[in-house]
């Protein structure tokens, strides 16, 4: 394989610090990565490597507690580093960076920065003659903020470098259980030949987290939930749940699939959008045993009011063959009462009870990614019962995805992102195509909710979310499942 250089750009920020510098020290550790892997790591800061270095030691200390590197890991971690003063907004100061750089190496640019930075970066690299050689990019989202402002970085993105060499990162898509929702579905037979209308009455997705907005009030308060985390993560789970078998695991294959559902789901439109969108904001109430201040009493609030969501809960539909008449029930939100991401498969009532009134108890899969990684299967079974012939329950066949040993570290999503990114394989990174279907059917949300003035109705933080998200469901006889 061709020797990799790695350039990341906002070397000095929170994500840096927090999953990408880790995810690369455990890769070298476990032996994963190219010895020769070269790191450059970019930031503002007039400081040493040596100095870089020790604040970064000092950030991985506090955060990978019993993971933490000794000396020598840190030594031969260390080894692979440079570190460039840069403001990478100015031209002038990429001649460092294009001295460092090689033709002979893989470029790996790396965009830890804010995503008003991506434009002049990639028209930087390019001017300083930084983009001769095999080079490649990887950004974080936000890819804009509407289906215009996406375009206008995908354009300018692919003034630079090729649609083949653009890894845009989905971290939802790197973690280990979500991939597994790939195997689960297409390499069981039995889960596969189940798998539509004929057998399953909706499905729900849930992606609850107790934190609240982290200090982004700012960030936050321009984007909302949708486009934090309905746009991006809440599609994403949602195209693997629903898409068709793809021909193979290539990249194209994946993204052709996922793209056509993302174009098949039903538009919500303003005539529609009461009965599929309920929006809720926190108000101050407890998480995790501890009280915690309102959306608008969080730091860096500078507003008195604001109709931004801190929830969604959305009913849509996806009009094809397979999914005709099944419900995708969405849900996600900040400071909810416990972090959960789960994918709920209700599947339908048998069409013939034998076993008399009452005595009907429809499967469900449970397919649980986040924490406590695992699958369940909720199947009916007899009491043993001498006095009740046919006592029936529910019993619940448990798949637990760490085997039951608790200490064995499941890879942070970077981790797989990295690996795969240096070994060129884009299946695991979002395609221009997707990225701009979904926000165009999000533009539609929003619009719809702005036409009708669907206001985020509070509810307390550590609750599971405004009332009307249990009417959303409840009014077709169903219930959430926690
Ligand atoms: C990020 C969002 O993309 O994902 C955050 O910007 C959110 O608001 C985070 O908290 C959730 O990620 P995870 O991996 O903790 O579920």
């Amino acid at each position: 394989m061709q020797p990799v250089d790695l350039v990341i750009f906002g070397a000095s920020g929170d994500l840096s610090a927090r999953k990408l510098f880790p995810a690369l020290f455990q890769l070298l550790k476990a032996g994963l990565l190219p010895e020769d892997l070269r790191i450059a790591a970019i930031a503002r800061d007039e400081v040493s490597k040596e100095a870089f270095l020790e604040v970064l030691r000092e950030r991985f200390t506090s955060r990978m507690g019993e993971y933490a590197p000794d000396d020598d890991e840190w030594q031969r971690y260390s080894e692979h580093f440079a570190y460039i003063a840069a403001d990478f907004s100015v031209i002038d100061q990429y001649s460092a960076l294009k001295d460092w750089l090689d033709d002979a190496r893989i470029s790996l640019f790396y965009l830890a920065t804010p995503p008003s930075l991506f434009a002049p970066i990639c028209s930087n690299l390019d001017e300083a003659n930084c983009l001769t050689g095999d080079c490649r990019i990887v950004l974080e989202k936000p890819i804009g903020e509407s289906l215009e402002t996406s375009r206008h970085v995908n354009n300018t993105l692919a003034k630079h470098f090729d649609e083949s060499s653009i890894y845009r990162i989905d971290h939802y898509l790197g973690k280990e259980t979500v991939q597994n929702l790939l195997v689960l579905r297409f390499a069981n037979r039995f889960i596969n030949s189940q798998w539509d209308h004929s057998c399953i009455d909706h499905v729900q997705i849930t992606v609850a987290e107790t934190v609240g907005i982290e200090g982004r009030w700012s960030y936050y308060d321009n984007v909302g939930q949708m486009r934090d985390m309905v746009q991006n993560h809440l599609m994403q789970l949602l195209c693997l749940v629903a898409m068709e078998p793809p021909n193979s695991l290539d990249a194209e294959s994946i993204r052709d699939e996922k793209v056509k559902i993302v174009k098949a789901l039903r538009t919500i439109d303003a005539s529609t959008v009461d009965e599929h969108l309920v929006r809720g904001q926190y108000s101050r109430g407890w998480s995790v045993g501890n009280a915690v201040p309102g959306y608008l009493e969080e730091p860096g609030c500078k507003a008195s009011t604001s109709n931004t969501e801190t929830f969604v809960a959305i009913k849509a539909h996806i009009d094809n063959w397979r999914w005709a008449g099944v419900p995708f029930y969405l849900r996600t939100g900040k400071r909810m009462a416990e972090k959960v991401t789960e994918i709920i498969i209700h599947y339908k009532e048998l069409p013939h009870n034998i076993f008399g009134r009452g005595r009907n108890f429809p499967n469900a899969l449970i397919i649980r990614l986040q924490p406590d990684e695992g699958i369940e299967m909720a199947m009916v079974s007899k009491r043993q019962s001498l006095k009740d012939k046919l006592a029936l329950q529910t019993h619940t066949l448990n798949f637990d995805f760490r085997d039951g040993d608790e200490s064995e570290r499941i890879p942070d999503a970077y981790e797989r992102l990295f690996l795969d990114a240096i070994n060129g394989d884009q299946s695991l990174f979002v395609g221009r195509e997707e990225i701009e279907e979904s926000w165009r059917w999000v533009d539609g949300l929003i619009k719809a909710s702005e036409a009708q003035s669907v206001d985020a109705k509070s509810y307390h933080a550590g609750s599971w979310g405004p009332a009307k998200a249990e009417i959303l469901i409840e009014k077709d006889g169903r219930s959430w499942h926690v």
